[in-house]
């Protein structure tokens, strides 16, 4: 880490919005005061606040012996210690003899926004347990990874969630990533199953995923099984099928010799519930490894509260599954509520910018989260859209994914939450399996740009360089002191913790580094100002740049790379790369396009760079090298403040580079 990025703050913010009657009256925890005593006894008897969680949110097939053990020096934790536990029974077989077995738990609204599907618990429960069995036929077994490519639609929920009846390990790759990053993700844990489909809708583009995973597949011998569920929009769409390793779905699901019941594996708290690949400072995307017990409490319990579940609501989260918004906000944490949760397939802008509303209108949503990039994307299409519709059944509004800015939050409030509802804006990472740092509605009163406070159970703290705590509104790097149920259990494939130790503890020993610098004000409220190492925000999708750069120089007319983020209207961070070409290739707009074009074949369309820019050489110290503040503040147009360049090898390339800016 060269030095900390993204340190100016955002002082002079000072607008605060308290809860009003309706929303405190509906509220689990209905004030500051309640907050308060309720944070204090969560961190004074921190595990008992977590057992008591544990016991009244959960079903226990057997319960844990103890609460916790853990140690962040090692680091290592552990959560409800030998307890037994199936996270498809606690988000199904708990309803489906109860008052909500007829209650929607899956609403999938498609892409094109006439068709869409409602799965009751008692469905949803019927296709898991049948597609288990379907798992279990093709010689899945507890422990065995299972990798899904899928697009937004319910057999992507059920997928997982059979995969979690039998004790599989689910990885949800994203149906964005490139066949490339999807054999990388299946090479790393060994899967032995793909679950995809013919292909995915994302408004008028369509994703050939089969044949993406067929060209994957091709240099991945672990795989024996690839499951095909048909996307029936398309006519005249052609699957090619390997016979004996690929199958349709429909045809598997309703096969004679698959019965109706699975009963569920018993699983241990700590046994791994899913892997999902997350970008980092350096090399490829790691496997972030989340357990059963610990996730799902994490999760559920963060849902109810923040988004403040009740029975009659309908929970709408925009985010794709691919990624862990959708794994703890659209599936597991949702429907071990026994919540109804909306999946939607399509994108916010089709077929028009009114699309999130007409949702809104149509199943009376009455929480809303989002990001604020599609915030920012509908803020430009201006107010008509929403005119249109009835937005009166909302309740709570959330965002996530990057920090929102104050112009944002007030659109948000103004135009979406009719100036009375709270939004939620909350901070966490795909590492902490859910919501860390967050308002709670009708207890916190909010602030535009601020994520306010630490969800009960959690101990963040702000510290200088040196260790030493930050003062108010001092800024530094965000911490965790303590562990909390759904904090990484490692990553895939490394059992000593080596790369966690790593990353997360080793800036502060003994404490949890997100990447993420912050502050807080006099009020007690945090402000996120984001990450300080080389990683990039895009629209709420962390890229590492070192991806990027490795992608780049794989081309072979690329000798060098560098790629660093600079301020984007919509995106928040858009990719500014700078390239330099071997001694015979010619730098022209041509080559531009075909490396642009070549890092979306490498990781997917969502690491595109938005620019390109060609440089005869890299600003590198004497050592060799690459200084990023310098190609960061001119990626940002902030030439006047380039710094100290006298420690560079050549300070005349940063000329040169200033010369060709974009
Ligand atoms: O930098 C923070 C930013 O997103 C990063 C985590 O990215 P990912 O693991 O992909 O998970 C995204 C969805 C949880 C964080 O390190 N981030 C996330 N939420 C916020 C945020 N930055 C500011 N405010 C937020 N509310």
């Amino acid at each position: 880490m060269e030095e900390m990025k993204n340190i100016e703050v955002l002082m002079d913010e000072k607008r605060v919005f308290s809860p009003g009657p309706d929303v405190v009256e509906r509220a689990y925890i209905k004030s500051f005061a309640e907050y308060e005593e309720l944070y204090k006894r969560s961190v004074e008897d921190n595990e008992g606040f977590w057992a008591e969680m544990a016991e009244n949110n959960l079903h226990w097939f057997k319960k844990w012996d103890k609460v916790l053990e853990y140690d962040f020096h090692k680091p290592y934790s552990k959560w409800f210690i030998n307890g037994k536990l199936n996270v498809s029974y606690n988000c199904l077989d708990r309803f489906i003899n109860s008052d909500k077995r007829n209650k929607a738990a899956i609403i999938w609204e498609s892409n094109y926004g006439y068709i869409s599907r409602t799965l009751t618990y008692r469905q949803l429960y019927h296709e898991v347990s049948r597609f288990a069995n379907v798992l279990k036929k093709h010689g899945i077994k507890k422990g065995d990874r299972v990798m899904i490519y899928m697009p937004m639609i319910p057999e992507l929920s059920i997928a997982m969630l059979g995969c979690a009846r039998i004790g599989a390990i689910h990885s949800v790759v994203f149906g964005g990533f490139s066949s490339q990053s999807l054999k990388d993700r299946i090479q790393d844990c060994g899967a032995k199953m793909v679950i995809t489909a013919d292909y995915g809708a994302r408004g008028r583009k369509f994703v050939p995923l089969k044949a993406n995973v067929d060209e994957a597949v091709e240099v991945c011998p672990t795989v024996e099984r690839v499951l095909v569920a048909k996307v029936q929009t398309v006519t005249g769409y052609r699957t090619a099928m390997t016979p004996d390793r690929d199958f349709w779905w429909h045809d598997e699901i309703t096969a004679d010799d698959i019965e109706s019941y699975c009963e569920p594996e018993w699983m241990d708290s700590e046994d791994p519930l899913f892997i999902l690949y997350t970008s980092g400072s350096t090399g490829k995307p790691k496997g972030v490894l989340h357990t059963t017990g610990g996730y799902l409490l994490y999760t559920a319990l963060t849902f109810k509260w923040i988004f403040n579940n009740k029975e009659d609501d309908i929970h709408f989260c925009t985010a794709d599954i691919g990624w862990i918004t959708g794994h703890s906000y659209i599936v597991y944490g949702p429907l071990c509520n026994g919540a109804t949760t909306v999946m939607f397939e399509g994108i916010p802008t089709f077929p028009n910018p009114g699309r999130f509303w007409k949702i809104v209108e149509k199943y009376g949503i009455t929480s809303f989260y989002t990001a604020p990039t599609a915030i920012r994307s509908l803020m430009r299409e201006g107010e008509s859209w929403m005119k249109k519709y009835d937005l009166s059944s909302l309740r709570v509004l959330g965002t996530v994914g990057e920090p929102i800015n104050p112009e944002a939050w007030m659109w948000y409030h103004k135009n979406i939450g009719q100036e009375k509802l709270p939004i939620v804006d909350t901070w966490w990472q795909t590492e902490t399996g859910g919501i860390l740092i967050t308002p709670l509605p009708g207890a916190i009163p909010t602030k535009p740009g601020s994520a306010c406070k630490p969800f009960p159970g959690i101990s963040p703290a702000i510290l200088k360089e040196d260790g030493t705590p930050a003062g108010p509104d001092e800024g530094g790097y965000l911490v965790i002191k303590k562990p909390w149920p759904g904090i990484i259990r490692g990553t895939y494939g490394d059992s000593e913790n080596k790369r966690v130790k790593e990353v997360y503890f080793s800036k502060f020993p003994g404490m949890y580094f997100p990447g993420d610098s912050a502050r807080v004000d006099s009020d007690g409220d945090f402000w996120i100002m984001g990450r300080v190492d080389d990683v990039i925000n895009i629209s709420g999708h962390r890229i590492g740049t070192a991806e990027v750069e490795s992608a780049l120089v794989s081309h072979p007319s690329v000798s060098e790379a560098a790629a660093v983020g600079f301020p984007h209207d919509i995106k928040g961070e858009g990719l500014y790369v700078f390239v330099t070409v071997k001694g015979d290739v010619s730098p022209t707009d041509a080559l531009k396009k075909e490396l642009i074009n070549h890092v979306r074949e490498v990781i997917g369309a969502i690491a595109s760079p938005d620019k390109l820019q060609f440089a005869s050489g890299l600003p590198k110290t004497r050592s060799g090298k690459i200084m990023r503040r310098i190609l960061r503040n001119i990626a940002k147009g902030d030439v006047e403040n380039l710094g100290d360049t006298t420690t560079l090898a050549d300070p005349f390339v940063v000329d040169e580079i200033l010369k060709g800016m974009l």
